[in-house]
């Protein structure tokens, strides 16, 4: 008797790239299934894409809300409960979530970020990591908890920085990590198993 899998919900604000990868890698047997594409903004280039693979879309424009972070955040927490959503993956989502969402989500809220966290929290972490001449940098998967990029780590791929590189061809780099990254991780977690994934 497999288990019922778990309905994944993913957060956007862009392209979806790492969205697409997820969607595709739940087929038949996985333990989660794509139940709803959600962006902050409706001309997000994902939307169109979840749309193609045969997910459920939806958006909600942030702007109008102006600072009422809380009365945005309500008007997608209604929208991932009647999705009956129980595990969210913010993909490229680039909207900073409140507290109070974000503990209507313990434990059941992902995200990825373009660095090896604990390093580079926040934006420009390839100009960081170059910045920093580090030999290294990558891509980290980790549970959302309410400080921002800072909870429990669930995987991490990596890659050598080569001395050729620019912030853009670091990024051009660690996103196919990503898209390798977030569906293993995503797999795992979603039965059960919070081993961290380690790639490179
Ligand atoms: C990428 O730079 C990725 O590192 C970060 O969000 C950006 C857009 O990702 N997670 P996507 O193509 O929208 O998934």
């Amino acid at each position: 008797m497999t288990a019922t899998p778990r309905r994944v919900a993913i957060l956007i604000s862009g392209g979806g790239s790492n969205m697409e990868a997820l969607v595709r890698s739940m087929g038949p047997g996985h333990p989660a299934k794509p139940v709803l594409v959600f962006s902050n903004d409706p001309d997000a280039g994902g939307l169109a894409k979840a749309r193609k693979m045969g997910v459920p879309t939806f958006a909600i424009d942030h702007r109008p809300f102006g600072k009422d972070r809380e009365a945005f955040e309500q008007a997608v927490d209604k929208v991932l409960r009647q999705a009956r959503a129980d595990l969210i993956c913010l993909a490229g989502f680039m909207r900073i979530l409140t507290p109070g969402f974000i503990a209507g989500w313990d434990g059941q809220m992902l995200n990825i970020h373009p660095s090896l966290l604990p390093l580079y929290k926040g934006l420009h972490t390839h100009e960081r990591a170059l910045q920093a001449g580090d030999a290294e940098h990558g891509c980290t998967v980790h549970e959302v908890t309410a400080a921002l990029d800072d909870g429990p780590i669930l995987g991490q791929a990596r890659l050598a920085v080569r001395p050729e590189d620019t912030a853009e061809s670091l990024a051009a780099r660690v996103l196919p990590l990503e898209h390798q990254l977030y569906p293993a991780v995503l797999k795992r977690y979603a039965a059960g198993d919070k081993t961290p994934v380690l790639i490179g």
